[in-house]
């Protein structure tokens, strides 16, 4: 594999933009995200030391240490895009939220990668959010690429692991390493696309793998390093797999119909290399973007970009807030002046910011594939669209219906307004869904997972020094309103117990039941409900 022959299916690429991979981790928690996550920082020499992207603590993943991370927004920001370098490529890493409340903000996540790297822990296989994540990821055919992680411990079968993912998440699943042993016993892996032999050094787990090359699995100089046990077993369980397993397809694995699957260990900083030579190799180009009217290609000349994520109060003394796009198009220079497409106002983008592992620093250019960072004071929401006039609007970015609903009322009944602002300021971050009922005081707030009411609550004292009260409703779910003018009005009016607007000032429909659903769907003909709207 050599450092220019790439995958490809956009020829036409210029060289800055075709040297750039943007992707993803998914995994379940535990498999090792994190570990790899900085490894690929020390890797890319983004960062010194390992240990950096860490939040402190031992029970980071406990309640009160989360919501610490949240309201340590430093970590939580840089970590949600790192860009560096590995070898002439430029990584942009995007981070998708752990936690499974936070499912919508993923998915959006996943709107701007162009592929993911899919973390499984060799003992426990596909677990339930690797699955969840896969599933998102195959709604938009990303390429996949499996890291099999934690190899030093007792794992399982290799033809077992692979045979599980085929199974469960339906994907070819081809070995790019296989690995020589397990647990205690794991001396590296043989990378079949190279035909050479890994070996792990577990003294110095920051240093690069030992990389011996041979002349295939039948070079003699083999037993030199392999006890002849182990060495039979790696012979025949890599003839199985050869004649067993699908061999290696690059468009397929463009496609998202292959994945390969590299073993080994982050913490052992083995493995690591050669999955990101993997990514830089296999990992598409930065990809055209849905839009509308029309689609936006990589090459085109003129800047476009699309928000996915808005982060604010990243410091609350000055209520900033970052918008993270994705650049779709074009090469982007400091100080260009953008159109924001639904406001049509031009925006000067001054001060946008690259976020390189744990520093932010000022993007004097950037192209499409990047991610940057633009500081705001509440102009650009998530959807949003920029470009150098065209009035286009990146699609496939939704919102979806909440799955758990509460009233939020302030703790001082005199504080309404301000949390009407903070509430509104939520909703357009994306954290949450804000309605405000027809009939009645108070707002109804909508969210994915119970979780995240609690960082609601904790955030809206943090940065706005207001105690809140959060309480059941009478409600269950909400569906936003289609239809023509006429007919919406008349069906707001016959039920407005059950209407209220949204953050955007659309209407929605709040139910208890399924049963109220069915009903509508009965009644109004002439109306429609539906569980996901696009973010304007
Ligand atoms: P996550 O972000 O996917 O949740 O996983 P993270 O990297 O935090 O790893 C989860 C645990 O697994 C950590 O241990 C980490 O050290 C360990 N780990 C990661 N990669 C490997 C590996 O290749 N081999 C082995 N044996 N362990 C690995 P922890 O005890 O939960 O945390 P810590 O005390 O090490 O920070």
């Amino acid at each position: 594999m050599s450092d220019t022959q790439t995958a490809t299916n956009r020829p036409a690429l210029p060289a800055e933009i075709a040297r750039r991979r943007t992707f993803a981790i998914i995994s379940h928690p535990d498999a090792g995200k994190t570990t790899l996550t900085e490894k690929f920082l020390l890797y890319g020499g983004a960062i010194q030391m390992a240990g950096q992207v860490r939040a402190k603590g031992e029970a980071r993943r406990t309640r009160s240490d989360f919501m610490q991370m949240e309201k340590d927004r430093g970590i939580s920001v840089s970590a949600s895009a790192m860009s560096f370098d590995f070898k002439h490529f430029r990584f942009n890493l995007v981070d998708t939220p752990g936690h499974s409340d936070f499912s919508e903000d993923t998915y959006r996540t996943l709107t701007a990668v162009d592929a993911a790297v899919m973390v499984i822990d060799g003992a426990k296989g596909v677990e339930s959010q690797t699955q969840k994540l896969f599933e998102v990821c195959r709604l938009r055919d990303l390429p996949i690429l499996t890291f099999c992680n934690k190899m030093d411990r007792e794992a399982r079968d290799t033809f077992e692991i692979i045979d599980e993912i085929q199974e469960n998440l339906a994907i070819d699943v081809t070995p790019a390493s296989w690995p020589i042993g397990m647990g205690r016993d794991f001396l590296g892996c043989y990378d079949l696309l190279n035909d050479r032999l890994e070996l792990m050094d577990r003294a110095d787990r920051n240093k690069v793998a030992e990389t011996i090359t041979l002349n295939g699995l039948d070079d003699p100089a083999m037993e030199d390093h392999i006890p002849a046990a182990l060495l039979e077993q790696l012979r025949e369980e890599v003839e199985m797999a050869r004649e067993l397993l699908p061999t290696l397809d690059p468009q397929s694995v463009l496609e998202g119909h292959m994945t390969p699957i590299w073993f080994g260990s982050a913490i052992n900083s083995f493995g690591v290399q050669e999955l990101m030579e993997g990514i830089a190799t296999y990992g598409p180009e930065p990809q055209p973007q849905r839009a509308s009217p029309r689609e936006i290609a990589p090459e085109e000349k003129k800047v476009t970009g699309f928000v996915f994520k808005v982060q604010a109060n990243m410091d609350p003394k000055h209520r900033d807030r970052v918008a993270f796009v994705r650049l779709a198009s074009g090469h982007f220079h400091r100080g260009m002046k953008l159109t924001h497409v639904r406001s049509k106002k031009p925006m000067a983008i001054s001060n946008p910011v690259l976020f390189l592992a744990s520093d932010r620093e000022l993007a004097e250019e950037a192209w499409a594939g990047d991610i940057i960072g633009i500081p705001n004071h509440g102009q650009l929401r998530i959807g949003d669209t920029l470009t150098e006039g065209e009035m286009l609007k990146a699609t496939g970015i939704p919102s979806f219906a909440p799955e758990l609903l509460q009233s939020c009322r302030a703790g001082d009944p005199m504080k309404a307004k301000h949390l009407e602002k903070a509430l509104m300021q939520f909703a357009e971050e994306g954290a949450a869904k804000v309605f405000k009922p027809a009939f009645g005081s108070g707002f109804i707030v909508g969210v994915v997972g119970a979780l995240q009411f609690e960082v609601l609550g904790s955030r809206i004292e943090l940065e706005y020094g207001l105690p809140v009260r959060f309480e059941g409703s009478q409600f269950t779910s909400a569906r936003w309103v289609h239809g023509q003018k006429d007919a919406v009005e008349k069906f707001t009016n016959a039920n407005k117990q059950h209407i209220a607007h949204d953050h955007d000032g659309d209407v929605v429909y709040l139910t208890r039941l399924q049963w109220d659903i069915d009903r509508v769907e009965r009644d109004y003909p002439d109306v429609t409900l539906s569980a996901t709207k696009e973010m304007l």
